[in-house]
């Protein structure tokens, strides 16, 4: 989406959005979470050190040759880019990527699956919840995937499978690895066929408490659509937009419900 109208739809979403005490919110299911996992600020063990790798790759300026199977970013779509700069316009943000750990960490989730790893930043944050979680993550740039393996050493991590190639063909694969999945991150090819695909393929693999989080549901007229569409799913009862992330729950006991909230 240009930034115009990102910057307007933002500022639409803060005034209908709920306050972050939750109030206003009847589900207890939501205000909990809301008030105990999005807006709990404790810094966790992990964070300080996989911030140090974020911070050397944002100072690295060698360039790598780009194979961009998506839609590539907003800002840069050449062939040849420099570390730093994937470092700075792909990688969710600290406060983003500390969510998706907290809410791993409070579902005691451990069958996880990331779609598009890029430098392994985010995927080191889902990886570090639980030493005997599984992690499988996709990437389908081989250079870029191996910058996230040197990632995952420097951050000794040992619980996390990367399969390069294109989404299409290792999807299908990483799926037939997971008897269910706890949790689903969707980040790569932000389209909306793409991610109806990709969230269609892994319905076939949810339980009632697993959760899918969508990246960037705002970055284009496509993704919203996909986002409207996704919150229509039967399967579908409670979705939070967080505006750059949205969050999807599949429990049957809660009323289907739409939030939007501030984060
Ligand atoms: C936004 S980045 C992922 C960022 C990462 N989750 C993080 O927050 O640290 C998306 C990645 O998906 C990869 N990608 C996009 N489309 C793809 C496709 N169709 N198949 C395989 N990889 C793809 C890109 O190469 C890119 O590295």
């Amino acid at each position: 989406m240009h930034r115009k109208k990102t910057v307007s739809a933002y500022i639409k979403f803060w005034f209908t959005a709920k306050n972050r005490k939750g109030f206003g919110i009847h589900s207890p299911f939501v205000f909990k979470l809301v008030t105990q996992v999005i807006h709990d600020y404790t810094p966790y063990y992990c964070y300080a050190e996989i911030e140090k790798v974020r911070e050397l790759l944002l100072k690295n300026n060698t360039t790598i040759q780009v194979n961009d199977l998506g839609t590539g970013t907003i800002n840069n779509k050449t062939k040849e880019r420099c570390i730093s700069t994937i470092a700075k316009n792909s990688l969710k943000p600290a406060k983003q990527a500390q969510l998706l750990f907290r809410l791993i960490n409070y579902f005691a989730y451990r069958n996880l699956l990331e779609i598009g790893t890029s430098l392994g930043i985010t995927s080191s944050y889902l990886a570090k919840t639980d030493s005997r979680a599984k992690l499988i993550t996709l990437e389908g740039c081989a250079n870029i995937a191996g910058l996230a393996q040197e990632t995952f050493e420097k951050l000794n991590i040992n619980n996390t499978e990367l399969m390069v190639g294109n989404f299409s063909q290792t999807l299908p694969k990483a799926l037939d690895k997971f008897n269910q999945l706890d949790f689903v991150f969707f980040d790569g090819n932000h389209t909306q066929s793409a991610t109806l695909e990709y969230f269609e393929r892994c319905l076939e693999k949810i339980h009632n408490e697993t959760l899918f989080v969508f990246d960037d549901i705002y970055l284009n007229k496509d993704m919203v659509a996909a986002w409207e569409a996704i919150k229509k799913y039967p399967q579908v009862r409670v979705s939070l937009n967080l505006f750059h992330l949205g969050l999807v729950f599949f429990r049957k006991e809660l009323t289907k419900q739409h939030f939007n909230l501030r984060f």
